[in-house]
């Protein structure tokens, strides 16, 4: 290896005033004792921003920021030491250079000793490596970057090497793993798929995503998302990083939405199917019962009307419960006392869990009242017992619990149908029973869904529908083996409660009837047909019309005579509701009894019956009904 001054022997001194004129590197001179700048080539001058004259006879230290100054010094003083080797000395680190409008560069320095005109001198090399500091900065505060973001990230991120070895996990819990094979860590039932997503990334050098589900040691069930990232290094594969993020919670929402979608589908599919169903059933119904009045009781024809009669009871049980999942029922809400009404079922809901079941009712000390539609909420308690009643078969133990609760809006925000933030009250109804498992729980409310040999899969669906009509919120958690509690909202009403009676409070045993004139609107001709016939059996007057249209005219033409008018909620041209706005134009004070198998905008009817005054008439009904409630309204 040459020296530095075998190197300057070895080369003429033309070629070496080219090589300190014209190297593209700041070539400087300083003497060794002074520390005075005996020359500079024009790099140098470029390097420092400086003119040569300015520079030549000047203390080196100028060229110095004043922090650099002793570690400068420290150098000089080091390499006039007497053992020092005289050859070029490339000098550790980075070094900062002061120009002349006050700026720093960033150097590196190879310094070797010389004799310059006699005198003892160092000939400085410098490379301006300003630039690679700044990237090395940048590249610095990009890792610093990485890492936080890496590290706080709520995903779990692993890098893999080419043999799928893990190298690196972004959870320092998890620190252990680095070292061990991925695919052992995966769950065996979907290890093939990801060695197939992990392969594919390999070969195609592109992201590949696999949608997972995992148990948790809690034995919950997880949804994962995982993205296999191929990278390279220096040009070639390098292995694949694997981000994988927990979607537990926007899978619940989009099955949530899923569901409801589907709900609010089958409902009104259910409720349009109703609506014809009850008309027909009605003329069944109410054609039978006269026929069996004609027929003499005892006769194998009374026995064929009886079985009819029966079926249609059955058909009409069957479209009444899908029109309380539809939500397409009149309801007659008003205060209710939770307690109290609860109190009013419980002799109906003891008889219904059984005596191998005990039954029992908590509630707060303070009173809860709910808008309620009392029958209906007797029906979700009916349903929810009977359910709790058929998953204990060696018995066990019902508990009914009252409380309020209240939902603010991401509370609210966060069930899955429509929540309005606000007051509630929460019927807890829990059991002992068999419970359910993921995927019964996630079907439970769907219409016809069973899992009984003589279930109808509709009592949860009528529940939903009539919590729902309710302006509440349902909820079930269940563990196989460990029993059920399903938590029904309510909200709470400001009003105080209206008295705790819940059946229509004047009804006559058996219809008497009456001379009155009474309009009946009905659009269906067999039902129109067959209720003129009967009013007309109980002595009164009828006139008939087809649509609300005609009924006004019907109305009008009589002014003053008509007492009473039946209208149908749901026919062409004019349904009830509007006629009945119209006819009270005319005649005040005429008295209203609706009928309704279904009502599209059954808010509007429920308000109406609620007030008072009128009657409603759920389709199909009894032909004894009709004539009872036709008497009951004129008396009153
Ligand atoms: N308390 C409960 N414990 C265990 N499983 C239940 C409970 N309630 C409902 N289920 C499950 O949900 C299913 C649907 O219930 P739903 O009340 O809608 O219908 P059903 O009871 O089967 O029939 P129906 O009520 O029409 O007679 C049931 O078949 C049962 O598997
Ligand atoms: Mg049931």
């Amino acid at each position: 290896m040459c020296t530095g001054t075998d190197t300057m022997r070895a080369v003429s001194s033309l070629d070496y005033r080219a090589l300190f004129e014209d190297n593209p590197n700041a070539v400087v001179v300083v003497d060794r004792q002074t520390r005075v700048l005996l020359a500079l080539n024009d790099a140098a001058c470029r390097h420092f921003g400086y003119a040569r004259e300015e520079l030549l006879g000047r203390d080196v230290s100028t060229l110095r920021p004043a922090e650099d100054i002793d570690r400068m010094r420290e150098t000089f003083e080091k390499s006039n030491a007497p053992h020092t080797v005289a050859g070029p000395t490339r000098y550790q680190g980075v070094w900062q250079h002061l120009r002349k409008d006050g700026s720093i560069v960033h150097s590196e320095i190879w310094r070797l000793h010389i004799e310059y005109e006699g005198r003892p001198a160092s000939l400085t090399i410098i490379t301006d490596v300003s630039e690679r500091v700044r990237t090395d900065a940048a590249l610095r505060d990009a890792q610093a970057k990485w890492r936080a973001v890496v590290e706080h990230s709520a995903d779990h991120i692993v890098e893999l090497d080419q043999d799928d070895v893990i190298r690196f996990v972004n959870d320092e819990n998890a620190a252990q793993l680095v070292g061990t094979p991925f695919l052992a860590l995966v769950p065996e039932a979907g290890r093939e798929r990801t060695a197939e997503r992990l392969a594919a990334a390999r070969r195609a050098g592109t992201m590949q995503r696999l949608e997972s589900q995992r148990t948790e040691e809690t034995g919950e069930l997880r949804s994962y998302d995982t993205r296999f990232i191929p990278f390279e290094r220096d040009g070639k594969a390098a292995g694949i990083l694997c981000i994988t993020t927990d979607i537990t919670e926007r899978k619940r929402l989009e099955e949530h939405l899923r569901q409801a979608q589907k709900m609010e589908a089958t409902g009104l599919l259910a409720g349009g199917i109703a609506h014809d169903f009850n008309n027909l059933l009605s003329v069944v119904l109410g054609a039978t019962e006269l026929a069996q009045k004609a027929a003499r009781s005892g006769s194998p024809l009374d026995d064929h009307l009886e079985s009819i009669r029966e079926a249609a009871a059955r058909a009409a049980e069957l479209t009444r419960k899908l029109l309380a999942f539809s939500r397409k029922q009149v309801l007659r809400v008003r205060p209710l006392d939770l307690g109290a009404a609860v109190d009013d079922f419980l002799s109906l809901l003891r008889r219904v869990v059984g005596e191998d079941v005990e039954l029992a009712v908590r509630r707060p000390a303070e009173q809860i009242v709910v808008k309620a539609d009392a029958l209906q909420l007797e029906q979700v308690l009916l349903n929810l017992c009977t359910n709790a009643r058929q998953a204990m078969p060696a018995g066990g133990r019902v508990v009914i619990e009252l409380l309020r609760t209240s939902f603010d809006e991401t509370a609210a925000a966060k069930e899955s149908g429509p929540l309005v933030a606000g007051d509630y009250a929460e019927i807890r109804v829990t059991d002992t029973g068999v419970g359910m498992d993921a995927a019964t729980q996630a079907r439970a409310f769907e219409p016809f869904f069973t899992t009984k040999s003589e279930g109808t899969g509709l009592g949860l669906a009528m529940v939903h529908g009539i919590v729902h009509q309710h302006q509440g919120q349902i909820r079930v958690e269940s563990r196989v083996g460990r029993g059920t509690t399903v938590r029904v909202f309510l909200p709470i009403a400001q009003e105080p409660p209206a008295s705790s009676s819940r059946r229509d409070p004047h009804v006559d045993p058996l219809p008497r009837g009456g001379s009155d004139t009474i309009l009946v609107a009905e659009d269906e001709p067999a039902l129109r047909k067959l209720l003129a016939l009967t009013l007309r059996d109980l002595g009164y007057a009828v006139v008939t019309a087809e649509n609300g249209e005609q009924a006004v005219r019907e109305f009008e033409a009589r002014k003053g005579q008509i007492a009473l008018a039946i209208l149908d909620v749901v026919m062409p041209v004019l349904g009830g509701v509007q006629a009945h706005e119209r006819i009270r134009l005319i005649d005040p004070k005429v008295k209203v009894i609706f009928t309704t198998g279904y009502a599209p905008d059954s808010a509007q009817v429920s308000d109406l019956v609620t007030r008072g005054g009128y009657a409603l008439l759920n389709k199909p009904f009894q032909l004894g009904e009709l004539g009872r409630k036709v008497r009951a309204l004129l008396d009153a």
